[in-house]
């Protein structure tokens, strides 16, 4: 995002009303103070106990800083001297809004060995398209002895750009003002605004940049008219109002304005502020995506967090310059509900220390109670990375980072640093012309500044983020970091970080290290690295999860590994998304969902307390669901991923931390196919077919379970992990209101089939239930009669999963049949997803080395790549999970591969494809009456090998002309492949 430094012209833009204004206030000090009403709001004050808080110099030549002695209150005054006319002085852009009275006050006393003078606080006001004209806040004869009271009212009625300014009688004096503070009767922060555009003019808006504004019918979509926007020169350019006095420090507003265009775009709603002529840029409501002609109503939040002199809402495009109407803005003030305090605090309820991550806005208000209330430590989500920190070689800028660590500290919070050395929100520059030398040097210089100037005071700072890419044979990260200097980035980062600060705990951080894969590779690098002396303190795991996935065994796995390796633990970033893959989005979450978001909190903490003695702080990435960066990423939707709600209260989510006990109840399902195994306690390849549904883990009692479906009843399987073999252990389905229960050791049941068998961890019971219709299931798992735990949903009946086998061999890769592929089984794709006719093929597989190769002859008289979509081509889509684990989102190396009837090649995954994008090559060819298509599909993360199995599905795309009108698969019917493997089939590979 961009944006124009000067503020735009309002001129033209405004009709008004042209009355003259009675100017009402010429105090001096001789009217004694006035006591304001009751009723009135603090609308701003201006202490200068931090910094000038937006005033600056009025004339050349004019120097305006703050002095800290004499101070009216406090210890901060605002000094001006250099002054050499009468009008020279201190000015700020006033919060005052049109139509409102206000009352001001202040101090002011003739600086030390200046001679007395009359100070007076006026008005600049500029009517829109008229002259300056200078109106008489208040005055006030002072001398340098003593403070004098400075009091008076301002009110006007046409729009005007106003600057409030101090002046002196004696041009030369140098005079000090303190205390200066804005009320008004009514208080225009509470009372929000609304444009409908109905006066037939632009009401308060004005153009950014050079973009034309009009109010018009042809714009109206409510009443006659709205407001059409033209002539834009860039995608920041466009219709903006000014708020500045409408929006209180630390308040909570919500924003919503209607847009609609011609053409489809995206639109979104952002916030300029500015404070000393500094601007900064914030989202609103990001960027939707348009349909053209329909309007669209954008909405969001807006915490206005700090000191401004200028405040702006304002319309842009997420890039381009096409017109737009808009019609229907509100802003309004969001009363804050009050934070529980019946609840117990999760700091009173965790053997490890709990933090949140923070920004600025939650230092204030009820945010701030809630965090000093619940967390015992704080990181900042963005103020402290490279592009806050040093956004230009050696200049830094620390206002953000000292205001949050000030307030840590003054709070007495534990403070986590985040983070020194990342690829990502890092300024382009620090890569630019980077020799290997020059690049370290600019990195120490980094560390040495940020970890310095905190020095003491941030106990904690994740040196490294995310370095690992479990995907390359070395474990490392591709980014300009390491491909400039290697290793050595990260040597040298953790070197300079002990030497700065040799107190602090200095922590390499990474997210996914629950996955076996990327836990691996970070342990192996962290050995690695201590072993050679390089001072990591602590491992980081982010846990950014969801609902579903990944297991939290995975979890616990992890944390056990590198407790083995004797180093500190932190969890750094936990949050729980509602959805598992990058595309879903809800209207609303459904009640369900954070049922579910809570007893996954609760298992985690599970692991958590389990695992405390290795974890010396766990931090959720964020205070409240009103601020979360999963509200933008992946992309745009409302994910609600922490314990404390957008109004700050209380979760499913909290109660599984602080109170288990207070969960809502929960109702899951597992996916039960139709299948038959032989029930004598041997694992049949049907049972790999499937991933277990985890039974969350007790102590050391845990197990996984699956069923399938026949005529004759269900199938059912429990893997026990249970240490202590004790004959009173149990397993027991209880399918409807029937118990069905198996004891350990057993080989038979009383009244059903059942089996048990002794397994390395523990064991696994094995039955066949007679369920008759009842799918509503509990599985209890007991331990000797202590401990029990416990499963409860619903069985799914799903048609049997689909199978067949690649064997070994290659053929040659060019769209070409050869004899290779002749002995190998062929399956087609027989499952309609869309339309009732259409595209088939007939699909073979084999395997060789790391690499899948996939054969698709597919029947297709009519070939169109006419869309801009690869999905809506003439196509086929191979899907690969190379763990077969069904996942309902895509793992790291879940893939979408994808070739079109003329050979081009696109491929998905997770939302970036970051770990399998490269790893198709193909060919297709055209025959009579369709295409053929070969894939070689690369399958690094996994060891390819005779009877493992992968989860596997092929999907035909049947275009015409434009559209798609026909689609099938082989197994998954449920035309969610592309975001959701749990419905693909299974290929085995066969000698
Ligand atoms: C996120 C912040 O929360 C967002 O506000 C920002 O826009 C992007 O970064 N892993 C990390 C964090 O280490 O720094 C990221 O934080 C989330 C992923």
């Amino acid at each position: 995002m961009k944006a124009p430094l000067v503020r735009a012209p309002r001129s033209a833009v405004l009709v008004l009303l042209s009355l003259v204004l009675s100017l009402v206030a010429g105090a001096t000090a001789a009217i004694p103070a006035t006591a304001t009403a009751a009723t009135a709001a603090t609308i701003a004050t201006y202490d200068f106990e931090s910094g000038t808080q937006g005033w600056g110099p009025r004339g050349a030549g004019v120097s305006v800083a703050t002095a800290p002695a004499p101070a009216h209150g406090g210890t901060g005054a605002l000094l001006t001297t250099g002054r050499t006319a009468t009008w020279h002085g201190a000015a700020v852009t006033p919060p005052f809004e049109k139509g409102v009275a206000y009352e001001v006050t202040g101090w002011a006393r003739a600086a030390d060995g200046s001679p007395s003078s009359t100070v007076a606080l006026t008005v600049q006001r500029t009517p829109a398209g008229g002259e300056a004209v200078y109106e008489r806040v208040a005055a006030a004869v002072v001398t340098d002895a003593a403070w004098v009271r400075l009091s008076g009212t301002y009110t006007y009625a046409a729009d005007s750009e106003l600057s409030l300014y101090a002046e002196s009688s004696g041009e030369t004096v140098g005079f000090l003002l303190d205390d200066i503070v804005v009320t008004a009767d009514t208080d225009p922060t509470r009372s929000g605004l609304t444009s409908d555009f109905e006066t037939g003019t632009v009401q308060e808006w004005a153009p950014r940049g050079g973009s034309v504004l009009a109010a018009g019918a042809a714009s109206a979509r409510t009443g006659s008219y709205g407001l059409g926007v033209t002539n834009r020169q860039a995608s920041w350019d466009g219709p903006s109002r000014n708020v500045l006095g409408r929006v209180a420090k630390g308040s909570k507003y919500t924003l919503s304005v209607w847009v609609r265009s011609a053409a489809a775009q995206s639109l979104g709603l952002s916030a300029e502020r500015r404070l000393g002529g500094t601007p900064a840029y914030e989202r609103v409501a990001a960027p939707r995506a348009l349909a053209a002609g329909e309007w669209t109503e954008l909405t969001g939040t807006y915490t206005l967090a700090h000191d401004v002199d200028f405040l702006s809402v304002y319309v842009e495009s997420a890039e381009g310059t096409e017109p737009f109407d808009v019609d229907d803005f509100r802003l309004v003030y969001v009363e804050p509900k009050p934070i529980q305090t019946d609840i117990p605090a999760l700091k009173d309820k965790l053997p490890f220390t709990i933090g949140a991550a923070f920004y600025r806005g939650a230092t204030l208000g009820e945010h701030a109670k809630l965090i000093t209330r619940h967390y015992e430590s704080v990181t900042p989500g963005n103020s402290l990375k490279w592009d806050a920190t040093e956004p230009a070689e050696g200049e830094f800028t620390f206002a953000d980072g000292d205001h949050l660590v000030d307030w840590a500290t003054a709070n007495g919070l534990e403070f986590r640093g985040h983070t020194l050395v990342w690829h990502s929100q890092t300024p382009a520059w620090v890569f630019e012309g980077a020799t290997k030398e020059i690049l370290l040097r600019r990195l120490e210089n980094h560390i040495r500044a940020v970890m310095g100037r905190y020095k003491g005071r941030i106990g904690t700072w994740d040196v490294v983020n995310e370095v690992v890419d479990e995907n390359r044979a070395d474990g490392l990260r591709r980014s300009p970091w390491y491909e400039i200097a290697g290793l050595d980035y990260i040597r040298t980062a953790f070197r300079v970080a002990r030497e700065v600060d040799p107190d602090a705990t200095l922590v390499i951080n990474d997210y996914n290290t629950e996955f076996p894969r990327k836990r691996q590779a970070l342990y192996d690098l962290v050995r690695k690295l201590r072993a050679e002396g390089v001072p990591i303190d602590a491992v980081g795991h982010q846990l950014h999860v969801n609902v579903e996935q990944p297991p939290a065994s995975y979890i616990e796995d992890t944390i056990e590994k590198f407790a083995r390796l004797g180093v500190e633990q932190q969890v750094t970033e936990l949050d729980v998304s509602v959805y598992t893959d990058f595309t879903s989005s809800y209207d609303t979450v459904p009640a369900g969902v954070l049922a579910l978001q809570g007893h996954r909190y609760k298992e985690i903490f599970d692991v958590f307390r389990r695992q405390a003695r290795h974890l010396s702080s766990v931090t959720i990435w964020g205070v409240a669901d009103d601020a979360t960066w999963l509200s933008s990423f992946p992309i745009t939707r409302l994910n609600p991923p922490l314990p404390f709600d957008d109004e700050l209260q209380a979760k499913p989510a909290y109660w599984g931390i602080a109170d288990p006990g207070r969960l809502p109840p929960v109702s899951r399902s597992l996916n039960a196919p139709a299948g038959t195994v032989a029930v004598d306690g041997k694992r049949d390849e049907q049972w790999d077919l499937l991933p277990g549904a985890p039974i969350a883990r007790t102590g050391d009692l845990s197990a996984a379970w699956q069923a399938r479906t026949t005529p004759a009843g269900l199938y059912v399987l429990a893997e026990v992990t249970d240490p202590t073999d004790d004959r009173t252990d149990t397993v027991t389905f209880t399918v409807g209101d029937t118990p069905y229960r198996i004891q350990r050791g057993g080989t038979h049941a009383h009244g059903f089939r059942a089996h048990t068998k002794k397994t390395a961890t523990g064991y696994r019971a094995e039955a066949l239930l007679p369920s008759g219709t009842a799918t509503g299931v509990r599985v209890a798992v007991a331990d000797a009669g202590r401990k029990e735990t416990a499963w409860t949903g619903e069985v799914v009946p799903l048609p049997a999963i689909r199978t067949t086998s690649a064997p070994k061999g290659a053929p040659v890769v060019d769209g070409v049949v050869d004899a290779a592929w002749n002995r190998v089984p062929e399956a087609t794709t027989g499952t309609r997803i869309q339309g009732t006719s259409g595209a088939t093929a007939r699909v073979r597989a084999m395997w060789k080395a790391g690499t899948l190769h996939v054969l698709a002859r597919v029947t297709d008289p009519v070939l169109s790549e006419e869309s801009p979509n690869a999905w809506e081509q003439d196509s086929v889509e191979i899907f690969v999970d190379p763990e077969n684990n069904k996942s309902k989102g895509y793992d790291d190396d879940d893939g979408q591969y994808r070739i079109s009837f003329t050979g081009k090649k696109t491929v998905g995954g997770t939302f970036d494809a970051f770990a399998v994008k490269d790893n198709l090559t193909g060919a297709a060819t055209r025959v009579a009456g369709g295409y053929v298509v070969e894939a070689a599909i690369r399958l690094p993360t996994v060891t390819l090998a005779q009877d493992v199995l992968l989860g596997f599905d092929v999907q035909v795309n049947d275009a015409t002309g434009t559209a798609r009108t026909a689609a099938a698969t082989w197994n998954d019917p449920t035309g969610r492949s592309y975001a959701d493997t749990s419905r693909w089939g299974v290929l085995r590979l066969a000698k």
